[in-house]
């Protein structure tokens, strides 16, 4: 049986959203089943198999290229196609649960492969059930797409309509959005090919509509955007902007200086480093604003109690 400790497995999509605070003792399985192929289609839909290797932008360029429609605004995420429902990645006014079909996933346990459809993958704000319940019983091994012959574009997230206007274009195609949210995401988030990171390190957080009235008559421009059960989702990099740690350093990690979700290590920080600046920002969050972060980054090993 696979769990995040010592002497343990763990499973490896691209590894752009770990973080290692120590040496992992155990063994690392990289996920490397490739293969694209068309399963099913109808009239309006086409669904797309594609293997839990594959490269996740890569192959949204692959898609964009037959001009099929979904995947658009989740160009440039790092990472593999098998991580993506795990979280259940999302940017840009989309996210995976809006064009997943199903996957398949072999069970740790008894060797079989299972298929789990768009419910039982019980997607949420960066989370599914692989994250919860079923968390390292599973590894995925491909994921079914249902995209769009006739796209139904997206572009109500305001930098891409910005971006769109800069160039004059009224009537974008699927690969202009793509280009655009590929424009939008190099001028704000560091490539983690360049400047070590793991995109946002932590999530957005939900709260109250009580909490966010008191903080909205605080800061009346909080940025806020509605979320499920009448609660209301805060921007994380703007409260961390505004208790001044945009561009904040501690030795050689630090908050990135033009979006402050994103920690970044310079060169030669250790996770350990990275963790307690996380630590150290989660603290400050909460005594200004009494808003708890959650980090949305997975520590390795496991650490449930880490504060
Ligand atoms: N903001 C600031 N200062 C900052 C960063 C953001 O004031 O330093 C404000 C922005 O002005 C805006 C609001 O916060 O009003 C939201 O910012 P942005 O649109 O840049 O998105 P985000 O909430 O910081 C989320 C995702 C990103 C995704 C973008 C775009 C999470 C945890 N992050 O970031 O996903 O690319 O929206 O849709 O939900 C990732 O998960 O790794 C990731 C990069």
């Amino acid at each position: 049986m696979a769990n995040n400790t010592h002497g343990a497995l763990l499973i490896l999509g691209g590894g752009s959203n770990m973080l290692f605070t120590e040496d992992f003792e155990g063994l690392v399985l990289r996920n490397e089943i490739k293969g694209i192929e068309v399963v099913n289609e109808d009239p309006n839909t086409i669904y797309v198999k594609a293997g839990a290797g594959e490269v996740w932008h890569a192959f949204v360029l692959h898609c964009i290229a037959q001009n099929w429609g979904g995947l658009e605004n989740l160009s440039l995420i790092p990472g593999s196609v098998g991580a993506s429902p795990m979280q259940n990645i999302g940017a840009y006014g989309v996210e995976i649960k809006d064009v997943f079909h199903e996957l398949s996933a072999y069970h740790l346990e008894s060797g079989e492969i299972h298929t789990f459809n768009k419910e039982q993958c019980q997607f949420g704000y960066r989370e599914s059930v692989f994250k919860r319940a079923l968390k390292n019983q599973y590894i995925i091994t491909d994921v079914t797409f249902a995209l769009s012959k006739q796209p139904v574009l997206k572009t109500s997230y305001g930098a891409i309509q910005q971006e769109l206007e800069a160039k004059g274009i009224d009537q974008p195609t699927i690969k202009e959005i793509s280009e655009a949210v590929i424009a939008i995401r190099q001028s704000k988030l560091p490539d983690p090919n360049v400047l070590g990171n793991a995109g946002s390190f932590f999530k957005n957080p939900v709260v109250s509509n009580v909490i966010f009235s008191a903080l909205q008559e605080r800061y009346p421009e909080i940025p806020n955007y509605p979320a499920p059960a009448n609660q209301v989702k805060l921007a994380a990099g703007w409260l961390i902007e505004k208790a001044g740690l945009k561009g904040f350093r501690k030795g050689s990690c630090g908050v990135h200086e033009k979006q402050a979700l994103v920690l970044v290590n310079y060169g030669g920080s250790k996770g350990r480093e990275i963790l307690d600046l996380s630590s150290f920002i989660i603290d400050t969050i909460q005594q200004q604003f009494g808003v708890t972060l959650e980090r949305e980054v997975n520590i390795i090993p496991s650490h449930e109690n880490i504060l």
